[in-house]
């Protein structure tokens, strides 16, 4: 494999990590357990006080914190939010995180942030689109960033690309990260009917900087990406295939539904962190 984008920034992994949540704000800094890295969702954290602040300042002294976001509406017909854009460099400079994240979907539309992630049309058009967009948003936050693949339960019409073309395409021609939601990959293909470990192989797995491990609930017709419970066993075995071919990548376990104790997250996260101590860099 040729010098990949975690290279290029000098990104090496961070282990195992978990995000920094409302319920674990007052737990979590006093931990001690193993815990190698936060993620933090940086709309909760762009006006600062009070519980926010003092429990994100604790944080900071003790991890690397990166921020993920949800608003930056990378793919939606609204402008760029330049206020969101300058509130989310002054948060990433302040954590001095080495690198941030947000979504390849939209997420806003005429001002109003949709409680959703909605996926793009899979087509050349999208990626002519999306591109110049992640391109102002690195030039802007001065960054590595990284693009997260999206579930979605229905494909946008217009679609000309397999989705890991598309997102091939995409990350190539902004030259960004990607941010490999494994779990997104597996309720993916079990709602619409591809192999992941297909799926896998075809995406730009150079680029590939973070990966999200997260539960799910499968009802008869769907399976609903909800982050309310542990990884299921068909995600950790297509985790150990990504890390396989990728090597050590930083990891995160996502629950922000039902969240349990914090003890209960960083269980998860001490399971990913003995898959990642057995793959070879
Ligand atoms: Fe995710």
């Amino acid at each position: 494999m040729s010098e990949s984008y975690a290279q290029r920034y000098g990104l090496n992994p961070l282990g195992s990590g978990i995000g920094l949540r409302r319920d674990f704000y007052e737990t979590l800094p006093l931990t001690e357990r193993t815990v190698d890295w936060l993620e933090i969702i940086p709309e909760n954290f762009l006006s600062l006080g009070g519980r926010s602040q003092r429990a994100l300042d604790a944080c900071t002294e003790r991890w690397k914190v990166l921020p993920h976001g949800v608003g930056l509406n990378i793919g939606g017909p609204d402008p760029l939010d330049e206020d969101y854009v300058t509130r989310l460099e002054a948060l990433v400079r302040r954590v001095d995180a080495p690198f941030f994240s947000d979504h390849l979907c939209y997420s806003r539309l005429g001002g109003v942030y949709l409680h959703d992630l909605l996926p793009l049309p899979f087509n050349e058009e999208a990626v002519e689109y999306v591109v110049p967009r992640v391109r102002e948003v690195v030039a802007r936050v001065g960054r590595p960033f990284l693009l997260e693949n999206p579930s979605y339960y229905a494909r946008m019409p217009g679609g000309t690309l397999a989705e890991a073309t598309f997102l091939r395409h995409v990350a190539e021609q902004a030259d960004c990260g990607l941010l490999l939601d494994v779990n997104n990959v597996y309720v993916n293909s079990q709602n619409h009917g591809y192999d992941p470990r297909a799926f896998v192989d075809a995406l730009p797995l150079e680029r590939v900087v973070q990966i999200h491990l997260a539960g799910h609930d499968r009802y008869p017709e769907v399976i609903i990406d909800t982050h309310g419970g542990p990884v299921c066993n068909d995600v950790w075995s297509l985790y150990r295939y990504v890390l396989e071919r990728t090597g050590p990548v930083s990891t995160l376990i996502e629950w922000d539904q039902d969240i349990p104790s914090l003890e209960a997250v960083l269980d998860q996260a001490d399971q990913a962190r003995a898959l990642l101590s057995e793959v070879k860099r």
